[in-house]
């Protein structure tokens, strides 16, 4: 498949928004326990970076009501950029507007749209710079998450949202789950706009939904470092599933819950994805190898729980759809 020639380049992931309902707890949960570091906060939000950031933000926590993800974000290259995406949404038709300068921070210009899967998506050319921690090694601690990777979305229709990010907004796929032949849909798809396996992961599933963000790691043992850290300060519980390796996207993982049942994934071990005409690697949706190429079966909420998304409009909590295709269950109860 040929990219489509579009009139905004999208550089990678940049930032989610998680909502949390005590703002001080999830605060020293992602911190000290976590490894990230905050970079500033007021009383609504508190917004963290990880080592390798150069820019002020990668997870924003904000104080709400109930759990879920406010908004996920995608850095493009240029101010232009975001005025082509604003015509590009227009066409379109969807729900959009600029996010006011007080309701950021550090950021410049930043387009909220409501996208055509359902889900709050944000904009944005500019953050402010910060400094690097890369090498303050003093202050590593614990899993110490070096970026932000991905966010994993689902839908109801997930060839749908192939389509969409591939044709939309020029992602290329790494990595397919496909359901059975004659018709092959794709059941999941790993996409990505920076050299790695994925920005964004859209898999099947009632939706539109978050099931996890994922914070790389600079190495394996940071994953057990991890784990350590979270069960030494009373949080074991926390750990949902892994560790164990995927076969897709080949990521050594553990999935945690924070304090308000947030998902993320602490995830190393992937690969460069340079080729970007490459054919993807093609999955069986039969293949459990895929999910896990070693280790414990995932849990059953693990597959039925995630993260709700509300409109941009209304504020309200988007019903999830129910997923057009099933697979064959692989968790345990
Ligand atoms: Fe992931």
């Amino acid at each position: 498949m040929t990219p489509p020639a579009l009139p905004f380049n999208i550089q990678k992931l940049g930032y989610i928004e998680y909502q949390v309902t005590d703002l001080e707890r999830s605060r020293d949960f992602y911190v000290d326990i976590i490894g990230l570091f905050e970079t500033a906060r007021d009383s609504e939000r508190v917004y963290l970076r990880a080592i390798e950031d150069r820019e002020h933000h990668c997870i924003v926590l904000k104080r709400a009501p109930r759990a879920g993800v406010a908004h996920f974000a995608f850095k493009v290259e240029s101010e232009q950029d975001l005025d082509a995406l604003e015509a590009h949404f227009r066409k379109l038709e969807r729900p959009m507007r600029w996010i006011a300068a007080g309701e950021r921070r550090a950021q410049g210009r930043t387009l909220l749209v409501q996208d055509p899967l359902g889900f709050p998506v944000a904009f944005y050319a500019k953050l402010e710079p910060v400094e690097w921690f890369l090498q303050k090694y003093h202050l590593h601690r614990h899993g110490c998450p070096t970026r932000l990777d991905h966010v994993n979305v689902l839908t109801p229709d997930a060839q749908k949202g192939y389509e969409w990010y591939c044709n939309g907004l020029g992602f290329r796929p790494a990595e397919i789950t496909e359901g059975d032949p004659p018709e092959s849909r794709i059941w999941a798809s790993w996409l990505f706009r920076k050299s790695t396996v994925h920005d964004i992961a859209v898999m099947t599933g009632d939706g539109p939904a978050v099931h996890h963000a994922g914070l790389s790691l600079m190495e394996p043992m940071g994953v057990i470092r991890a784990c350590d850290a979270l069960a030494g300060a009373g949080y074991a519980d926390s750990i949902e599933r892994g560790p164990a390796r995927h076969g897709i996207s080949n990521a050594l993982f553990v999935y945690v819950r924070d304090p308000d049942g947030n998902r993320f994934e602490l995830y190393t071990g992937d690969y460069l994805t340079t080729d970007r005409n490459a054919p993807p690697v093609r999955w069986r949706l039969d293949d459990a190898r895929r999910q896990t190429l070693w280790g414990p079966p995932p849990p059953r909420r693990w597959f039925e729980e995630s993260m709700a998304v509300s409109s941009i409009e209304t504020g309200e909590e988007i019903a999830k759809q129910p997923a057009l295709m099933r697979a064959i269950p692989t968790y345990v109860s």
